[in-house]
Parts: structure tokens; C-alpha cells; sequence
């Protein structure tokens, strides 16, 4: 019996056992996935007897994903890209790593909003963390040429921005309106939005009516900028479906099936978010 699980400290939070119980059972897999909760001081071990343990792998989550990233032997650019690892597997004997964010968020957009050009237009990424590295990464692999920043503390977008070169450039949160208004797709990668925070309150006004509007915040499902995008007429692309489809590489990986994000699977997740929500 083939055995994976998602790590991290603390665990209880985490949706990824719902998602990959749902394909064990719909591919009849013969394996399991579980939570595991590690603490940062006993994570090296537990990825060094991942093979002892009889895990094939394992995702990772807050707070040991730049942890993980340096622990594993072989790393795949996404992973590098990002500085932090969400999914481990054994092969050959080695830990390789990848980070699935940018897979995740890139195929949902992909599939939510075609009309997305991968052109000259300006990509505008609010936020300057973990995920917006993901984010940032997906959009210059995918040929956008404007990539720009825009996060509270100015000095970590201009880090961000160094770390990926000419392409991106980083700009004070207070100029979005005036910088973006020939926007092509607007991300919110910040924790604003989020169920307990305040709602990002952007002027969207400036912004071209075929503009794509993404929030990777999932609870609730539609935070305060995809409503006020919704009341906009722009078309919007919520945060579940990147989870979703993050999960989809660490299964293929773990179980040997590529699993398909269906209907039935987002509706048990929302059904699990509006619970939450
Ligand atoms: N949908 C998915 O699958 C998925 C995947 C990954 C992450 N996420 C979500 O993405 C969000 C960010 O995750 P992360 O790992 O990138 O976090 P992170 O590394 O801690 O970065 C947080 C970002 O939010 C900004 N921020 C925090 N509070 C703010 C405030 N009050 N006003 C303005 N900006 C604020 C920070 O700005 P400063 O730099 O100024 O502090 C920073 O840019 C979380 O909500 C997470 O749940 C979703």
C-alpha cells in the first residue's frame, strides 16, 4: 500500500486530505494520505525516514516549505524558482522537491480565463511572499515581458523584483490605480481577504473591462476584490481552483495516476470552505 501525507506545524488546518482522499477513492487506489504534524526541530529527520516511515512522499506546508526545500537532494526549477518546496517524492532512492503553486495557479487561470494574453500588457501581483514568488515565476515561464509588484513594504517587492531581473519591477502599494490600468490580469497573492481580515480596497475603476481578476485567498470563496471586480463585469478566478490543481503533480508522483480536478471534487472543497467560511 502505497502511503503519502501533508506535514507542517500546525496540521489540523490543512484541506490536502480531503483532496486526496477523494481521487484514492475514485481511482481505487490502495493507499492512504494523511496529516502529519512536525515540528521545525524534527523536520530534517522526518524527511530523511520518509522511505523508513513507508511514505512515497509527502506535501508540505507552513511553516517548513523553505525548510524543506534546502533538506531535499534534487530539485526542479519550480522549486528553486520560489526558494520553497510544497511536495516531496522518493526516486531513486533520493528526496526530490518541487514547488506546485505555480502549476496550480497557472493551470486554473489557464482554464478559468483563456482570454489571459501572454503578451506585453502588465501582470500586476499585489503582495510580495511566498506565493507571489510561485505566481511571478508562472506568469515570466509563460513569456508575460511586465510583471509588476505591488506590496505594503515596498523593500521586500524590490527584492522580489531583483530575484527575478528586468521583467519585474516593484511599486508602492499607493500607485496600483495609476500603474495598472492597462492591466491584462491582477493577482492578489496578499493575506488581505482573507476570513478575519480586512478586504483589500483597491480603486478598480482605471482598469480595462477585459481584465482578469485572481484572489489565491479561497476562504471565503469570493473575497471583497472578486466581488468588487464581479460588480465590475471583470471576470474573476478564485483561489480554490489553484488548490486544486496544486495537489495534482504530488498525486501523480505518490500513486502513479494523473487525477483530474472534477466538478464533484471543487464541490466537496466548497462545500468544506462555506463550512469554514
Ligand atoms: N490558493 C492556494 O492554493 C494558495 C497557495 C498558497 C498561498 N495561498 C494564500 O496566499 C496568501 C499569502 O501566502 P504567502 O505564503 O505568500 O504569505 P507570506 O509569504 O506571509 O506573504 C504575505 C503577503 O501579504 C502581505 N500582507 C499581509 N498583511 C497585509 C496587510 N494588512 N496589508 C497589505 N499587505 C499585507 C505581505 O506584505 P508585507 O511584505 O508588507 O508584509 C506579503 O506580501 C495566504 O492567504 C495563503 O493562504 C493560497
Amino acid at each position: 500500500m502505497k502511503r503519502a501525507c501533508v506535514i507542517g506545524w500546525p496540521i489540523e488546518h490543512s484541506r490536502s486530505p480531503l483532496i486526496h482522499g477523494y481521487w484514492l477513492k475514485k481511482y481505487g487506489i490502495e493507499g492512504s494520505y494523511s496529516k502529519q504534524a512536525v515540528r521545525p526541530e524534527n523536520l530534517a529527520e522526518f524527511v530523511r525516514s520518509l522511505a523508513e516511515s513507508g511514505f512515497s512522499g509527502c506535501n508540505v506546508t507552513v511553516p517548513h516549505k523553505e525548510a524543506a526545500f534546502a533538506l531535499a537532494d534534487v530539485r526542479e526549477a519550480s522549486a528553486t524558482a520560489v526558494g520553497a518546496a510544497n511536495t516531496l517524492w522518493l526516486e531513486g532512492g533520493k528526496v526530490h522537491a518541487a514547488n506546485t503553486d505555480t502549476y496550480g495557479f497557472m493551470t486554473h487561470l489557464g482554464h478559468e480565463a483563456r482570454q489571459w494574453q501572454r503578451g506585453t500588457r502588465p501582470v500586476a501581483i499585489l503582495g510580495a511572499g511566498g506565493a507571489a514568488r510561485a505566481i511571478i515565476y508562472g506568469f515570466l515561464e509563460a513569456g508575460v515581458s511586465d510583471v509588476r509588484i505591488f506590496n505594503r513594504s515596498i523593500g521586500r517587492a524590490a527584492d522580489l523584483a531583483c530575484h527575478f531581473g528586468a521583467r519585474v519591477t516593484a511599486y508602492p502599494w499607493a500607485e496600483f490605480a495609476t500603474q495598472s490600468s492597462d492591466a491584462n490580469v491582477v493577482v492578489n497573492t496578499t493575506t488581505r481577504g482573507m476570513k478575519g481580515l480586512d478586504d483589500i480596497d483597491l480603486d478598480l475603476s482605471a482598469l480595462k473591462s477585459d481584465c482578469v481578476i485572481a484572489d489565491i485567498v479561497y476562504v471565503p470563496l469570493e473575497t471583497g476584490l472578486l466581488r468588487s471586480a464581479r460588480e465590475r463585469s471583470l471576470k474573476t478566478v478564485d483561489g480554490l481552483g489553484m488548490l486544486l490543481h496544486q495537489a495534482v503533480p504530488g498525486f501523480e508522483k505518490w500513486f502513479g495516476v494523473k487525477p483530474e480536478v472534477t466538478p464533484e471534487l471543487r464541490a466537496l472543497l466548497e462545500a468544506d470552505v462555506n463550512g469554514a467560511a
